[in-house]
């Protein structure tokens, strides 16, 4: 799967790419990330990205120009223009089945954000799927899309070993339960003792214990999953 990020901050991705499993996946050939500094499709000798809001306000936005340039020159560089996604704060809110829509595309293009925003020509000229990470406001997209490209790099086959694992994560399935509590050595601690289901061999009462108490984490949850997303007042 190959992965674009379009930013004005590509530094910011320099540890981020190189850790511990994207590492591994972008050594491996399963995941080509590339990132594109959208200054470079500024003009003039300052390469200017940001202006004031025309009818006034406070901040700079983004400029149509340089951002659109910058995803019209990217997405030539393969035969797949890919799945344009605009961070915003005003999308839809990403989750695990917008994850799971996200990585069936053979290619994303992720565009960040910064200061106030996006010009709306950006929006009215490419027609970005639109994707927030939550109600609340980052002070750009990058890590919105570092958010992404995490999340949707465990689907991608062969990233993580197990693949088994990535199944059985929580939001994931046909329930899309939570994961419930999990337990490894030792046996006790401080006085905590492991259930002794867990111990017992009996893999079909684990299985059935661990469906319990996913359900019960899962009606736990003071948000509960599957709800509507936003209430209008
Ligand atoms: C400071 S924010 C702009 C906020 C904007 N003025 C507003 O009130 O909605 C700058 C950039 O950060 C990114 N961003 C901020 N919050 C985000 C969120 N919750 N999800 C995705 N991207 C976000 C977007 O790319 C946005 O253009």
């Amino acid at each position: 799967m190959r992965i674009d990020i379009l930013t004005l901050f590509p530094e910011m991705f320099t540890g981020f790419l190189d850790g511990s499993l994207l590492g591994a996946a972008r050594a491996s050939g399963l995941l080509d990330v590339r990132v594109t500094n959208i200054r470079d499709f500024a003009e003039g000798v300052h390469r200017q990205v940001d202006d004031r809001p025309f009818g006034g306000g406070p901040g700079m936005l983004l400029m149509p120009g340089p951002v659109v340039e910058c995803v019209e020159s990217v997405q030539c560089e393969a035969l797949s223009p890919g799945h344009l996604v605009m961070l915003t704060p005003a999308g839809r809110r990403l989750d695990q089945s917008v994850v799971e829509e996200l990585a069936r595309h053979e290619r994303l293009v992720l565009m960040c954000g910064r200061y106030e925003g996006f010009d709306d020509r950006v929006r009215q000229t490419l027609h970005p799927d639109e994707i927030s990470i939550g109600d609340f406001v980052l002070s750009g997209g990058e890590v919105a899309a570092m958010v992404i490209v995490d999340a949707v790099a465990r689907l991608v086959p062969g990233v993580i070993g197990d693949a088994e694992s990535a199944r059985q994560d929580s939001f994931s399935g046909a329930e899309r339960l939570v994961e419930g509590p999990q337990y490894t050595r030792p046996r006790e601690f401080r006085g905590l003792q492991v259930p002794e289901v867990l111990l017992s061999g009996d893999h079909r009462r684990i299985a059935e214990w661990r469906h319990e108490q996913a359900v019960t984490a899962t009606r736990q949850r003071t948000q509960p999953i599957n709800q509507p997303q936003r209430s209008m007042p």
